[in-house]
């Protein structure tokens, strides 16, 4: 069964609380339960991750190898600053999908650059927490097909 690894990057732990007119209310707790539901329906695995510190965002992607076939991340504000997690994920070279709750290009100019996007097999950003599940089937598809 393929397993896929979800890893949310800084500040996400803070979802419901933090700035809902942009990120909504849903928490991480219960978008963390919706990708289980939505794995269980595409009959895969995902072992979910959260963390606010770069470096262990990259160790969780080194991890990934032999582990995880597919990686769908939300870098949160790493996504515009850290070419660490770029690399890590070139380095495992595994299919990643990049998802954001909000609408990054909708927004301030420094969210519309993404260091990850050159090393994504794709985006979705801007559909709430909808983002993930609709990123997890892009993911899945893609490797059921590949
Ligand atoms: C975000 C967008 C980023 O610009 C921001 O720093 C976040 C969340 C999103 O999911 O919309 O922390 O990745």
């Amino acid at each position: 069964m393929l397993n896929i690894l979800v890893l949310h990057g800084p500040n996400l732990n803070l979802l419901g609380k933090r700035e809902p007119g942009v990120y909504g209310s849903t928490t991480l707790n219960e978008i963390d339960k919706l990708l289980g539901q939505e794995a269980q329906a595409l009959q895969v695995k995902v072992s979910i991750q959260q963390s606010n510190h770069e470096g262990v965002l990259v160790d969780a992607i080194h991890a990934m190898l032999g582990q995880h076939q597919g990686l769908l991340i939300n870098a949160g504000a790493y996504t515009h600053t850290s070419v660490a997690i770029r690399d890590a994920i070139a380095a495992v070279n595994l299919p990643a999908v990049e998802v954001h709750l909000s609408n990054i290009y909708r927004r301030e100019e420094f969210r519309h650059h993404s260091f990850i996007a050159p090393v994504a097999i794709g985006q979705i950003s801007g559909f709430g927490w909808e983002s993930y599940r609709l990123g997890l089937r892009a993911l899945v598809n893609y490797l059921n097909k590949n």
